[in-house]
């Protein structure tokens, strides 16, 4: 089991608490679809991601990213049983979405750099840390009901 520390914990808590989904999910997303043009590939009934300008702008994208954010607030709740709490939503990205596991750190880190672009000079090195070993369990917990 994933240990945390009594920092890690309430930095998890504090940036997930003070982030605004609205903006953060469909920046992250957004900038997933145009940094890793393949991971559109899964999205095939959200319409015109033609470009850079039509995903931002697309607002089932924009739509999807505070879902994918609101999905992350339930690990953020359930900080000591992560992989639990994801064997639903790994079972239905692998067996019914059937995405690539490679892709969930993908969009960990385009979530990474908008939260660190959003934070700036609060996302220090021990908050990135912690950030990141979060979005690393969130990883790996999907990735745990593929076979
Ligand atoms: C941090 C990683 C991720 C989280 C927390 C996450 C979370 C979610 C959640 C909560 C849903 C809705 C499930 C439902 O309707 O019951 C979902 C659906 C979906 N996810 Fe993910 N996801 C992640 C990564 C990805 C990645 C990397 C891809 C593809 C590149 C992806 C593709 C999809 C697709 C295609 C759907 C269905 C969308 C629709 O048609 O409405 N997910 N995801």
């Amino acid at each position: 089991m994933v240990q945390w520390t009594d920092f890690e914990r309430a930095t998890i808590q504090s940036v997930f608490e003070k982030m605004d989904y609205d903006d953060v999910g469909p920046a992250a997303l957004s900038r997933c679809l145009v940094v890793y043009p393949w991971t559109q590939r899964y999205f095939g009934n959200f319409g015109n991601l033609y470009n850079a300008a039509a995903i931002q702008g697309n607002p089932m994208v924009a739509a999807h990213g505070k879902t994918v954010l609101h999905g992350l607030d339930r690990a953020v709740k359930n900080m000591d049983d992560i992989k639990a709490t994801y064997a639903e939503l790994s079972v239905l990205h692998s067996e019914k979405l059937r995405v690539d596991p490679d892709n969930f750190r993908l969009l960990a880190d385009c979530l990474t750099i908008v939260v660190a672009a959003r934070m700036g000079a609060a996302f220090t090195a021990d908050v990135q840390g912690a950030f990141q070993k979060f979005m690393a369990v969130v990883v790996s917990s999907l990735g745990k009901q593929y076979h």
